[in-house]
């Protein structure tokens, strides 16, 4: 049946006259004098088709069936349509229904859902506009952060989600063990049961690694050390961290693609993330136009414009310093104190990229003690040459630096900050044995999606969210 099953979106394109069948979920349903008419999606593209079917043309008992949310097949015919926003319709002539959706208990209904009730049932929210359009979207993106780096060779490579050592030296990371026994007490009724966990063992050797062990907070350190063999290099895959921060811009498991380049400094770095997040974001304006109509005239009146502005405007770039002294001039009453030394909060990102500059920013030259020991450190012995990609909306979306290459610069950083060096003894090799000079950076794919569809909060632009005290799904 489906290899030879035509999606909405091919149905879109056939002549009128053409006989075939209609496979999609019910949108909605209206009945009028001698018609029905039927919104049928099956989330190939933006538009429902719209079926007609006249009274008399099929059994009473089946049509009842066709209600909202229910999976069914119409095989009827293309025609052309009188009415307007669509060039055909099918006009149906069979029907056959996979599976009926009970109005009285189909969730999925109303119009207007909130987004925070849609979150609640994640397994329905598929097929609604929104959620469709944003799955969209996101496939699209993927595939065009593939296009840009394989079109240029860069290798990508598929970096460890298990990890035994912290790459930010952040310590927000999840264990992983087979180290903890899950006892239920089989007292009390059911809903009652306290559930606790024991220790199998107090020593970490013990251990399912025989150390502790954590999942990534990133892959950069191992992409590092293809890049220093294989040049041009990049993650894409899942990250996480365990903030307890219960913002609209982090997630507990989120994909970053981290590209990783041998012979470049953070001149060449920037270069890369401007022309890689204008080239994605105008693959998509091109190829998802329907849903990101959608976007502008539901969720974010400016999104075309604002995305249309950054394919063509060059990103203005500016020191961390020249920063601070623009948000101390700004007038502004800041939440937080913007003083040198101090990192930077969401609402000074977005006064400098939103009202200062009205575009992307790249700041650079942060203070070394906000940032992580890898980042390479300027002749001032104050700052790293870190780079921070920040965007209208969002913020943050884009954290990278040239790297450390001197051996005896990075010891010295990981012995200031007591780091485990032992821990660290291959990532110094890599400066041991044909050091070379290298710069990088990590884009958070879900702010991306964030900043593509105008979508206000991250956990909804993710099919299912982990954030604290949510993993349901
Ligand atoms: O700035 P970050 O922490 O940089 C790194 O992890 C470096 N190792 C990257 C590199 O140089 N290879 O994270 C990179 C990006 C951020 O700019 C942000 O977009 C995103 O990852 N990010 C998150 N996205 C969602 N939820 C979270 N909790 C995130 N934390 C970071
Ligand atoms: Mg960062």
């Amino acid at each position: 049946m489906n290899l030879n099953r035509k999606s909405i979106r091919e149905l879109f394109d056939l002549s009128p006259g053409t006989c075939t069948s209609a496979y999609g979920w019910v949108k909605t349903r209206r009945d009028s004098k001698g018609v029905s008419f039927v919104q049928l999606n099956d989330g190939s593209c933006f538009d429902d088709l719209q079926i007609v079917i006249e009274a008399g043309t099929l059994p009473e008992p089946e049509l009842k069936r066709v209600t909202t949310g229910a999976c069914v097949r119409f095989g009827g015919e293309i025609v052309a349509s009188p009415g307007e926003g669509q060039a055909v319709e099918f006009k149906a002539r069979e029907l056959e229904v996979f599976g009926e959706a009970d109005p009285t208990q189909y969730p999925l209904q109303k119009k207007g859902a909130t987004f925070e009730f849609l979150r609640e049932i994640a397994h329905l929210r598929v097929r609604g506009n929104t959620f469709g359009a944003v799955t969209r979207v996101r496939n699209r993106a993927a595939w065009a952060v593939h296009q840009f780096f394989q079109s240029r060779g860069f290798q990508w490579i598929h970096t460890p989600i298990i990890t035994a050592s912290d790459c930010e030296g952040a310590g927000a990371m999840f264990s992983v063990t087979t180290n903890l026994e899950l006892i239920e007490p089989l007292e009390g009724d059911e809903s009652e049961r306290q559930v606790a966990y024991r220790l199998k063992s107090s020593n970490p050797e013990d251990d399912f690694f025989g150390k502790p062990a954590f999942l990534t907070v990133s892959g950069q350190l191992n992409v590092e050390t293809f890049a220093m063999g294989l040049s041009n290099v990049y993650t894409f895959g899942p990250t996480f961290r365990a903030e307890n921060s219960s913002t609209s811009r982090h997630l507990a498991e989120f994909w970053m693609i981290e590209p990783e380049m041998a012979f470049c400094d953070l001149e060449g770095d920037m270069d890369l993330a401007e022309a890689f997040v204008r080239e994605v974001i105008g693959d998509v304006v091109a190829f998802c136009g329907p849903d990101l109509e959608f976007f502008n005239k539901r969720v974010e009146p400016e999104l075309l414009a604002t995305l249309n502005h950054v394919v063509n405007s060059p990103f203005e770039r500016m020191t961390y310093t020249e920063a601070v002294k623009l948000l101390q001039a700004s007038g502004e009453n800041f939440e937080y104190p913007t003083e040198w030394g101090s990192d930077l909060q969401s609402e000074h990102e977005r006064w400098l990229t939103e009202v200062k500059v009205g575009r992307p920013v790249i700041l650079t030259d942060y203070p070394k003690e906000i940032k992580a020991f890898y980042m390479r450190q300027n002749e001032d012995g104050k700052t790293v040459r870190a780079m921070d990609v920040l965007v209208p909306r969002i913020g943050e979306l884009i954290g990278g630096s040239q790297r450390e290459e001197r051996l005896d610069v990075l010891e010295s950083r990981i012995d200031e900050l007591k780091l485990p060096k032992p821990a660290y003894w291959w990532y110094l090799d890599l400066r041991r044995f044909g050091s070379a000079p290298h710069a990088g950076f990590g884009l958070g794919f879900e702010r991306l999606i964030m900043y593509l569809t105008g979508m206000k909060n991250i956990r909804d632009v993710i099919p299912f969210h982990r954030a604290p005290g949510q993993a349901d799904f």
